[in-house]
């Protein structure tokens, strides 16, 4: 005879199994990337993520329109150069594709809180995500130049700050930038816990920002190290990070689940390109339910422990929870 415990007596009906449901999924925890592209009247999909477009700045503000209808909190802002460099020199200049997105979503007082993505790897012609000098990716050369990308990205109106690139010490020297110029208030989520992880295939299509050397594992956490990457968030904690980041996030469930006991900041997690382009495959080749499997995907990543999810699934998510 087995123990008297039966677990499923509260699993028989709808009712009983909404009452000791653990964890929710709301509309309010999706932010939505949005990649930005020079040009005009652009709208253009991206192959291995369907659904998703580059957008010059014009369809951008459709686009927002639509994610404020949808109730989605906020956008995540990703942008291309007409022209990358060694130095990547666009990614902060006034008139960058990031730069006048921002101006352009704010001038049309739509209540949609604009993130943006700062690094370089995009802007670079080796695709790197900081300066390089004889095939070597430079630390701390590389901090001034993050600061002026933050800072063009505050004076554009960004209300989130969010650097990607995994320098040491990029989250202070943002802050103390930002400080400097009257920006106290802008908060920073930063990419901690970013991982060298493969998942990234379909976004380095979409940004043409594939490293033209080497891989990212000299600056990006090794996938192996939970520990390690516990320190980066701890890191960034001291340096002045108001929101941390576990990147990619089903993979890194753990890291996630580990974070959250360890600090009362707020976690957000990144579904990235690739967890988006293995659900749509599978879906298209009917493998997968589609929305049954990004639910429950985005759900495992909230119980983990996840406040905010970036997600390409945003705009589907919140269709579905609207309902
Ligand atoms: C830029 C950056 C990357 C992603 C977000 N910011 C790519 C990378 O590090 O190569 C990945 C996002 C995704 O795959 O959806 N450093």
């Amino acid at each position: 005879m087995f123990s008297e415990i039966r677990m499923r007596r509260l699993r028989h009906s709808e009712n009983l199994r909404r009452l000791v449901r653990e964890t929710y999924l709301s509309v309010d925890h999706l932010l939505y990337p949005v990649f930005v592209v020079p040009g005009k009247g652009v709208r253009e999909e991206i192959p291995s993520m369907p659904g998703i477009y580059r957008l010059s700045v014009d369809q951008v503000i459709r686009e927002v329109q639509e994610v404020a209808e949808f109730k989605i909190p906020g956008i995540l802002l990703f942008g291309q150069p007409q022209m990358k460099d060694a130095k990547g020199s666009e990614a902060y200049s006034d008139q960058g594709v990031v730069q006048q997105a921002v101006r352009a979503i704010k001038s049309q007082l739509l209540h949609v809180l604009v993130a943006t993505d700062v690094c370089l790897c995009a802007y670079t012609t080796h695709g790197h995500c900081g300066l390089v000098d004889k095939n070597q990716v430079l630390n701390d050369p590389t901090l001034e130049v993050l600061t002026k990308i933050a800072l063009s990205h505050a004076y554009a109106g960004a209300d989130l700050i969010s650097p990607s690139d995994m320098m040491d010490g990029r989250v202070s020297a943002i802050r103390s930038t930002l400080d400097e110029h009257g920006f106290s208030e802008s908060p920073i989520m930063a990419y901690s816990a970013k991982f060298a992880s493969s998942f990234y295939g379909p976004f380095r299509d979409a940004q043409g920002s594939l490293p033209q050397f080497g891989d990212r594992r000299s600056y990006q956490l090794d996938p192996a190290n939970g520990r390690e990457a516990l320190r980066e968030i701890d890191l960034d904690i001291s340096e002045g990070a108001d929101i941390v980041m576990i990147k990619p996030a089903l993979p890194y469930l753990d890291v996630i689940a580990r974070a959250k006991d360890m600090t009362d900041l707020p976690i957000a997690a990144y579904q990235v390109s690739g967890e988006y382009a293995m659900l749509k495959a599978a879906a298209q080749k009917q493998w997968l339910d589609e929305e049954k499997t990004m639910m429950e995907s985005l759900q495992s990543i909230r119980r983990a422990g996840a406040n905010i999810i970036i997600t390409y699934f945003a705009k589907e998510a919140a269709k579905i929870l609207s309902r």
